[in-house]
């Protein structure tokens, strides 16, 4: 990390509604643990969490410490012991809350510069929480806001939910979470493209010739399950994860990197995208749902078993053809990718290259296209694919050679999680990696013509069995292996029919 980043932020308080759940103690506590052990913020700062659960006497300390240690293995004791010092806890029931006189005391006995509220619940209730926070008087000028995700489970809804937190905080205020945005290999994709003169260059649909991005992960849903049903594959990671990273590859530089100059091109992109219709939806969109299978620490159970729920059609895997129809990306397809229970975690966005106009080689050996892999996770590297020739006399032989730079080589340090960056940026007042309230809108009218369509087309799920690449889905290289899964697919679904 750069010194820059660990300037000393100014001194904050943040309030966390949701404060003893799972986010709270895997991401959101650890990522303050770690800002503090790196000296960026001290114990001036204070932390408060609130839940439902009672937890008497220090009992929610030692939770905290737990939660600390189990996350950070390698955690200073000393800086553990400040850092739970620094967190205090408040019962309250944020569906209902009520005026309690230790909140008040608590927020009365402040002079920190900064006020962050945190809302790490269900969205339903964001907008109960801002109202009594606006009641009570705890909401400053200052103040803000952070949202997680998800907000709403359709344009309608996450519209609903925008406009109940609007009622109270003006958009300058509200921080609309995408934890993939924090993550430092996305914002990597900012100094790739834009700090890089010969990317950009051939950054368009003259010599662009696809574009893939997948995000492929191992887990299932685990206790996720009553929350995951609800919403699938789609809403869950394309609406937000995947629609951001194609924003960050497909995007025009913006001028500067002021939060709103960058939203404002996230945004033209979304507007771009093609909406499906019912015949593209069946041509240009696969969905899919694991079965039992086995993806290397044994076998797991299928979807329905995980969420013993046996009539669910929700998809745990979404494929999708999709372009954006501007200037600079006329015709070039974009693969969106993602899935549970695949058999390895990673994420890559691949920048396949179009082939040169002539072989001017006698041989007429077949080329392989130059192509830029730019791998997120779980390792980070940049890979160049191009074509050498093989030393020796006698012609022209040559073939696909890899320039790698594979990021743990060069960098030591450790890389910060996505939530470090994202809660420095709330209190620094900086809105650049989060969504503004028109790119949500945006990315669910598109989402909405995926999934308006899935309903009226009746599309059925493909099942896949868990540690495999989805349905009939090969690694899509290619225009071809895309073509091939469709016809993977339509086999199974076809065989699928026949066993009734
Ligand atoms: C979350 C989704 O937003 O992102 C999860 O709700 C998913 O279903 C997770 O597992 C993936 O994040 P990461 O950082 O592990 O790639």
């Amino acid at each position: 990390m750069s010194d820059d980043n660990n300037q000393k932020i100014p001194d904050f308080d943040l309030i966390i509604f949701g404060g003893d759940g799972d986010l709270a103690f895997r991401k959101i506590f650890p990522a303050l643990y770690h800002r503090l052990n790196e000296g960026q913020i001290d114990e001036k700062s204070r932390i408060l969490a609130i839940a439902r659960t009672e937890y008497p006497g220090d009992e929610f300390g030692k939770t905290l410490k737990g939660h600390i240690l189990q996350h950070v293995p390698d955690a200073n004791k000393a800086d553990v012991a400040k850092f739970v010092k620094m967190v205090s806890y408040i019962p309250e029931d944020a569906t209902n809350p009520k005026r309690d006189e230790r909140l008040k005391t608590w927020f009365d006995d402040t002079s920190r510069e900064v006020r962050a509220f945190y809302l790490a619940t269900p969205a339903a209730i964001f907008g109960n929480i801002c109202k009594y926070l606006n009641d009570e008087g705890y909401i400053t000028p200052s103040a803000r806001v952070v949202l997680e995700k998800p907000l709403g489970r359709d344009l309608e809804s996450s519209e609903n939910v925008n406009t109940e937190v609007a009622k109270y905080f003006p958009e300058e205020q509200i921080y609309r979470i995408d934890h993939y945005l924090g993550k430092e290999t996305v914002q990597n994709l900012m100094v790739l493209r834009f700090a890089n003169n010969i990317f950009e260059r051939a950054w368009n649909a003259q010599d662009v010739d696809n574009i893939q991005i997948t995000v492929a992960e191992s887990i299932g849903v685990g206790s996720r399950g009553g929350y995951y049903d609800n919403y699938g594959a789609l809403r869950d990671m394309v609406q937000n994860h995947l629609l951001q990273l194609l924003c960050l590859i497909a995007m025009e530089p913006p001028v500067t990197l002021e939060a709103d100059l960058v939203r404002d091109e996230k945004l033209k992109v979304l507007k771009a995208l093609r909406p499906y219709t019912t015949e593209t939806i069946k041509t240009h969109t696969v969905r899919g749902q694991f079965t039992r299978g086995n993806t290397g620490d044994g076998p797991v159970k299928s979807y329905l078993e995980e969420i013993e729920k046996f009539d669910s059609s929700t998809e745990t895997f979404v494929a999708l053809k999709t372009y954006v129809d501007n200037w600079r990306w006329g015709g070039v397809p974009f693969y969106l990718r993602t899935g549970k229970r695949m058999p390895h975690r990673y994420s890559e966005i691949v920048i396949n290259f179009k082939p040169v106009p002539h072989n001017l080689f006698p041989e007429r050996k077949k080329m392989v296209n130059n192509k830029l892999t730019i791998r997120l996770q779980p390792e980070e590297r940049i890979e160049l694919t191009q074509m050498v020739k093989i030393p020796g006399p006698g012609g022209y032989r040559y073939k696909p050679f890899s320039l790698e730079l594979d990021y743990a080589d060069h960098f030591t340090q450790r890389f910060p999680d996505a939530y470090e960056r994202l809660l420095m940026d709330v209190v620094r007042g900086n809105q650049t990696l989060f969504m503004r309230r028109d790119e949500v809108r945006a990315s669910w009218v598109w989402i909405e013509s995926i999934l308006k369509n899935w309903s009226a087309t009746k599309q059925p799920n493909i099942l896949y069995e868990a540690g495999t690449w989805g349905p009939g889905h090969r690694i899509m290289n290619s225009e071809h292996e895309w073509i091939r899964s469709r016809h993977v697919a339509k086999v199974q679904e076809n065989e699928a029919k026949k066993n009734g």
